[in-house]
């Protein structure tokens, strides 16, 4: 997932603010993001995979960055695992869309757009700092781990979960070449209509900025080594999902040839409760015993010394 060698920080910043506006109001259909019981255990699963405990008491105020239309921060407040949420994003359209399901959640959010490179946020206001699926898209991580260590308090802690970790990220090459092949028969299987030209010009667009906003992947011991750079302690770094993505990665790249609308209630409710049951394969069987480089997702752990 390398950045293309021309592109410059502030052009990574801003394909990455584009592209997330345009792909906010879709966004929770795409990645069948849950805001019910199931969002709310695969976030607290998340954070004790990356931790190693579930905390018995809320975190009070917390800083997520990159916090798109809230799948992580939201559904572990509406889950009593956080007070106090602070959503920030480079992109206002995720933000927009993260206040009007925490409106429809009843939690209180604060939202900031900013980039993780530069927190608008006095040192030592935050008792977490955590993130999903976005240091990969940091242009300089150095400079955004040293601003999540100034604004932590001491005893603090950070939590990212989902980001893409090397081996995973050419591993996912394959299902998406399979979906892709086996879209034709999938959708004369299940009834769908091929996307329109202009949507399919239009989603093909979107796939080709994937590099320019993609911009990183990681082996466990980089990530190790930036938290120790900006005086982090007891860093953990886990493996997440390896069969649930392979199947995750066909069945997406399939849909997303088809007409959303024409594509059955039965399939959506195939596709997600197929992909839990393969996750169980993965959290029970595979996680405890494989080094987390084989994996789809690095899950990460860090402290702030009190
Ligand atoms: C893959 S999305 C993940 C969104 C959300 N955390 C989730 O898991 O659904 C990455 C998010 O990071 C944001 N982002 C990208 N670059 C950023 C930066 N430099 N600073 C802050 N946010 C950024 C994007 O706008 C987007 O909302």
């Amino acid at each position: 997932m390398p950045a293309s060698p021309s592109a410059t920080p502030d052009h990574i910043k801003d394909v990455n603010t584009r592209y997330h506006d345009a792909a906010a109001g879709s966004y929770d259909e795409k990645w069948g993001i849950d805001f019910g019981r199931n969002g709310r255990r695969q976030v607290e699963s998340k954070v004790n995979k990356a931790l190693g405990y579930l905390p018995d008491r809320p975190f009070g105020d917390a800083l997520e960055i990159g916090a798109g239309t809230g799948y992580f921060s939201l559904n572990l407040a509406a889950g009593g695992l956080i007070q106090n949420v602070t959503a920030s994003d480079i992109s206002p359209g995720m933000l927009s869309s993260l206040s009007e399901t925490a409106e429809r959640l009843a939690v209180p959010v604060r939202t900031a757009v900013c980039e993780a490179e530069v927190l608008p946020f006095d040192d030592a206001s935050f008792d977490l700092v955590l993130g999903h699926a976005v240091l990969h898209h940091i242009p300089d991580l150095d400079r955004a781990f040293a601003e999540f260590f100034r604004v932590l308090r001491p005893g603090g802690l950070i939590v990212f979960c989902g980001e893409p970790s090397r081996h995973g990220d050419r591993l996912a090459m394959l299902p998406k070449l399979a979906g892709s092949v086996a879209a034709p028969a999938w959708r004369r299987l299940i009834r769908a209509r091929p996307l329109e030209h202009s949507e399919q010009q239009k989603a093909d667009d979107e796939y080709s900025l994937e590099p320019e906003v993609d911009v990183h992947s990681f082996s466990p011991d980089e990530l190790r080594a930036m938290t120790l750079r900006a005086g982090f302690t007891s860093t953990r770094v886990r493996g997440e999902e390896l069969v649930a993505n392979l199947w995750g990665w066909v069945t997406r790249s399939m849909e997303a040839t088809a007409e959303p609308e024409t594509v059955p209630r039965w399939w959506r409710h195939f596709a997600f409760r197929s992909y839990l049951s393969v996750q169980k394969i993965d959290s029970r069987v595979l996680e405890p015993h494989l080094p987390p480089e084989l994996f789809y997702n690095l899950l990460l752990s860090a402290g702030k010394a009190a």
